[in-house]
């Protein structure tokens, strides 16, 4: 129904998503926070399919952060299988579909077999052009912020780089992200309204997209009416509507 609805001159070059809510609709079930996740899992693959359908080229989901290390041990080694087997069943699909998966986040952190795994499907699609996928793992922005200012002010002490020349898009140039563009569009699920150390940076002019839908259940027709709320909104980076009207 709201895919209809999208203007296809007008799709979000790159959606980020805050996949929050699974740990709560597994409890509503009577399940363990587990079977939240695996969901979760699903809906992400419902959700890429649909991102390609209408040509988004960048998604990024937050699919672990760096404060995640933190919940029981447990669900952190659930949570990593569940990378692994998704990852493995994910793969040909990709390729298939010409998807390009990224990652951004202290990605060395990883235990080993995780690290292996994922490497191998960063490098066997590498060369894929169709859309990319960008896992955020083991990321936090504070944590990729506080990096690019120690790699930034090294090269300044090395004389590589001048105090001077450091700018909004010589500050990019240091994050994770620097290969792709800032998000259009920010999705978090689940009724909380925050951003939760995630893209800071990136998100300065970002068009944000709050739902009580948890994770599991946002698929295909959610994802659609995000992009129809979004193709509502006007985008003036600071400008008025009067000057935005005289530059088309
Ligand atoms: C937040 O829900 C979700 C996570 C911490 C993990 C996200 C992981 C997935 C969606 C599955 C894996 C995805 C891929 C792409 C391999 P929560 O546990 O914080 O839920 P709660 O707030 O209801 O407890």
């Amino acid at each position: 129904m709201f895919k209809e609805q999208i203007d296809k001159t007008r799709v979000p070059q790159h959606v980020a998503i805050i996949m929050d809510g699974n740990g709560r609709w597994a409890k509503e079930r009577g399940l363990d926070r587990i079977f939240g996740h695996k969901e979760g899992a699903a809906a992400f693959s419902d959700v890429t399919e649909a991102a390609v359908e209408i040509g988004v080229k960048y998604l990024t989901a937050y699919a672990f952060s760096t404060e995640n290390w933190n919940r029981p041990q447990a669900e952190v080694e659930a949570l990593m299988s569940l990378l692994v087997s998704t990852i493995e069943k994910e793969t040909e699909k990709l390729l298939k579909n010409d998807i390009r998966l990224c990652c951004i986040g202290d990605i060395k952190r990883l235990p080993k077999p995780v690290f292996d795994k994922l490497n191998g499907c960063l490098e066997r699609t590498a060369h894929c052009k169709r859309m990319t996928i960008i896992l955020a793992l083991s990321y936090s922005s504070k944590w990729e912020i506080l990096e690019a200012v120690k790699n930034i002010a090294n090269d300044v002490k090395d004389n590589k780089l001048s105090a001077e020349k450091i700018d909004d898009e010589l500050f990019s140039s240091y994050l994770n992200t620097k290969n792709f563009p800032d998000p259009d569009l920010l999705i978090r699920t689940s009724g909380e309204t925050r951003i939760s150390n995630f893209l800071l940076w990136q998100i300065a002019y970002s068009e944000l997209y709050f739902t009580n839908t948890n994770w599991p259940d946002f698929r295909k027709e959610q994802f659609f009416e995000a992009i129809c709320d979004y193709q509502k909104r006007e985008r003036r980076f600071g400008k008025t509507s009067e000057q935005l009207k005289t530059e088309i």
